[in-house]
């Protein structure tokens, strides 16, 4: 009988639902949340509210591409954390409710560990031992991968993300949220001329609150000589701060492949569709010798694909969940 899971993801703006069949993905789909475009930035109550209103229609799409009948089902997945909380409410308790209406079995997964197993949809996928560098606006962290239910944390970020960083510098720069698209973007017509200091960080930790704050008094300095010294330097501006942000993650994780002796690196999460980062990883591949691993673009950002493999190696450990099991946030 193959192991036919849906996978329910809803950690923060995102309603995503998929459909995952002996760990290989059949449906893969997403609501996005543009509401939050004009806030700039998610907000924690809208974002419930339209969970609340997109779980039905993404989760009946996915079975519907996949061609999946709910009685073929054999357990539902669905992320218990980390996320917002109000979030992760509205889809564990469709999670649940429905196990319970199909009599199937229920696995909660990690969030950022299936980050991690996204790499797994796909051929080639990583060996084992492996890096993966997670990036997204949430989360900054380096783990060692030994297996599919052991990753150890290596480093992780002391205080922004670095898709945090990405957007809140864009908006010091007036640039919509998320800015981390656009910086991307507009870095390609500057060059990186203006250094931002690196934070002192020992080990394989991060520290990215330190870029904003640097950022902000260098604007403050030059929009006092030149008011439009945004508007004449934009690109320029975008290209320094990629190259900041980038240029850490970089470093970090060179450092922690001299110190693992592991030559397989992976990378995940939203910020890892950022050109500069892409490219920067294969060239540390050549010069270091190692083997580079980049998902495709759906599977990097926020997906229900990744919840459903994750789901899928659980299923096999018969790792199953109690219908009494609650959310956390962090
Ligand atoms: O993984 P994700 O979709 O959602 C979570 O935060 O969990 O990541 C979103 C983050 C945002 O901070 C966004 O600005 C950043 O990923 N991002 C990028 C790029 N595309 C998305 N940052 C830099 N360059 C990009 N091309
Ligand atoms: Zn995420």
């Amino acid at each position: 009988m193959p192991i036919v899971l849906l996978a329910i993801e809803s950690s923060c703006d995102d309603t995503a639902a998929a459909v995952v069949c002996d760990g290989r993905v059949l449906s893969n789909c997403v609501a996005n949340q543009e509401m939050h475009r004009q806030y700039g930035g998610v907000v924690p109550e809208v974002a419930s509210r339209a969970h609340q209103a997109n779980i039905v229609p993404v989760v009946d799409l996915a079975l519907r591409q996949a061609g999946i009948a709910t009685s073929d089902l054999s357990a539902i997945a669905f992320t218990r954390g980390p996320g917002l909380m109000g979030s992760l409410l509205v889809g564990s308790s469709f999670a649940k409710g429905l196990a319970l209406a199909l009599d199937v079995p229920l696995l909660e997964v990690n969030h950022m560990q299936a980050h991690v197993l996204a790499h797994f949809a796909e051929e080639p996928h990583p060996p084992f031992p492996f890096l993966c560098l997670t990036v997204s606006g949430g989360h900054t962290q380096i783990i060692r991968v030994t297996d599919y239910h052991q990753q150890e944390v290596l480093g992780e970020t002391l205080d922004d993300a670095a898709g945090e960083a990405f957007d809140k510098s864009g908006k010091l720069l007036g640039l919509g949220y998320p800015a981390g698209p656009e910086i991307d973007r507009l870095a390609r017509e500057g060059k990186p001329v203006f250094p931002f200091p690196e934070p002192a960080i020992e080990g394989l930790n991060f520290s990215y609150s330190g870029i904003k704050t640097s950022i902000l008094y260098f604007l403050r300095a030059r929009q006092k000589e030149n008011p439009q010294f945004i508007e004449e330097n934009l690109a320029d501006l975008c290209a320094s701060i990629q190259h900041s942000i980038v240029g850490i993650l970089l470093k970090k994780l060179r450092k922690a492949t001299r110190e693992t002796g592991i030559k397989h690196v992976a990378i995940a999460g939203g910020v890892s569709a950022n050109s500069a980062l892409r490219e920067g990883l294969q060239e540390l591949g050549l010069k270091e010798g190692l083997t580079t691993y980049i998902p495709r673009f759906e599977y990097c950002t926020d997906n229900a694909a990744m919840i459903g493999i994750a789901g899928y190696y659980q299923y096999l450990r018969g790792e199953f969940a109690e219908h009494d099991v609650a959310p956390y946030a962090r």
